[in-house]
């Protein structure tokens, strides 16, 4: 179990944003599975993203791992907001539903995060204690053309970053996370923690700086690795149709097995600089890490447990398997 600002994640198991959480049917069973303690929608954009042949995920390789060139989800956020409302309407648990959204301009995120903290007001989850929705911004979908991940330029993000500030200042019951690319240096970490701490919040009660908080409460570590090819030989399953390369556009975002190193390794370093011997920002102390990345069996979520993580997700191995990933991760030997 795990404490995020306003949300109970318990177990501290979940699936993160994809493909297969993108629809009313996926959500209701990745909500009705005893295994996760919270569930994270696919990201959502204001008006909805076109989809067309040419985004796909090819699950692949001798292990479990996957090359996927999908953008964002064809479904707009106020779709997703009916499905969130039926979904918790039906239920008394608490557990909560990350709303993955993300956005271009500062407006644009104002205007969805409103219509989700009009949906917590109507559904009375500002007053509700564990809350039940959450927000993850997503910074780092690698297969948008013309578009590179903002958090790989993470100062670029502080327009963005203030209006999520400004939305937490006006009610601390907001859970805010960010979905954040693969790093491959110190000095990306370093980076993004020194944007994030000039944004840390003095409680009204309090005065001291020693009392700031970060009005971002988790960071889900990491997205797909992207640029990455497969060819089609390489997926055992490959339908005839493919061409040479596994892919349409050729490169995509890997995931699974092939990126568990990685993902570890950054979990870790954020776990060091938020709350290691070497840490050095006291204001973001309040930050919770979800690990994410080639967690593909109970192992694999214990070393991300180990490496610093307070909650862990997965994406491939629900493709994979289906809702039963969640048992696999919890029960498997
Ligand atoms: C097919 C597919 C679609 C994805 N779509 C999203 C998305 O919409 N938003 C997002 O933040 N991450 C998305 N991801 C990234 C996953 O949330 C996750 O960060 C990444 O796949 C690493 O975890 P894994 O190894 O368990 O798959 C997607 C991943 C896959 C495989």
């Amino acid at each position: 179990m795990t404490n995020i600002n306003s949300v109970k994640v318990s177990p501290a198991l979940l699936n993160s944003s994809c493909a297969w959480s993108s629809n009313l049917r996926d959500l209701q069973e990745l909500y009705d599975s005893p295994y996760t303690g919270a569930i994270t929608t696919r990201t959502a954009t204001l008006s909805g993203f076109e989809e067309n042949e040419s985004h796909t995920a090819v699950l692949g390789g001798s292990n479990t791992s996957a090359l996927n060139s999908y953008g964002y989800s064809p479904h707009p956020l106020a779709e997703y907001l009916v499905w969130v409302r039926q979904i918790l309407e039906r239920s008394e648990a608490d557990k909560p539903i990350v709303i993955s959204i993300t956005s271009s301009t500062p407006d644009g995120l104002r205007s969805m995060v409103t219509s989700i903290q009009d949906l917590r007001k109507e559904i009375g989850d500002t007053s509700r204690s564990p809350s039940r929705i959450a927000i993850e911004l997503n910074t780092s979908c690698p297969n948008i053309r013309n578009a590179s991940p903002s958090g790989y330029s993470f100062k670029s993000l502080h327009p963005l970053l203030q209006v999520l500030s400004e939305e937490f200042s006006a009610d601390k019951t907001l859970t805010i996370g960010l979905k954040m690319p693969p790093y491959v240096y110190r000095e990306q970490f370093t980076d993004a923690l020194e944007v994030l701490a000039t944004l840390s919040i003095q409680p009204e009660s309090d005065t001291t700086s020693s009392s700031a908080i970060s009005p971002i409460s988790f960071l889900t570590c990491t997205n797909t690795l992207g640029n990455s090819l497969l060819f089609s030989h390489q997926i055992p399953t490959s339908p005839n149709t493919l061409g040479e390369f596994a892919l349409p556009t050729v490169v995509g975002g890997l995931s699974g097995d092939s990126i568990h190193p990685l993902s570890l390794g950054n979990v870790y370093t954020f776990s060091q600089l938020l709350r290691g011997p070497e840490a050095r920002f006291p204001t973001l102390s309040n930050i919770r890490i979800i690990g994410v990345g080639g967690v593909t069996s109970k192992q694999a979520r214990e070393r991300m447990l180990g490496v610093g993580a307070d909650a862990v997700a997965c994406a491939t191995l629900l493709g994979k398997e289906g809702v039963r990933a969640f048992e696999i991760l919890s029960t498997s030997a």
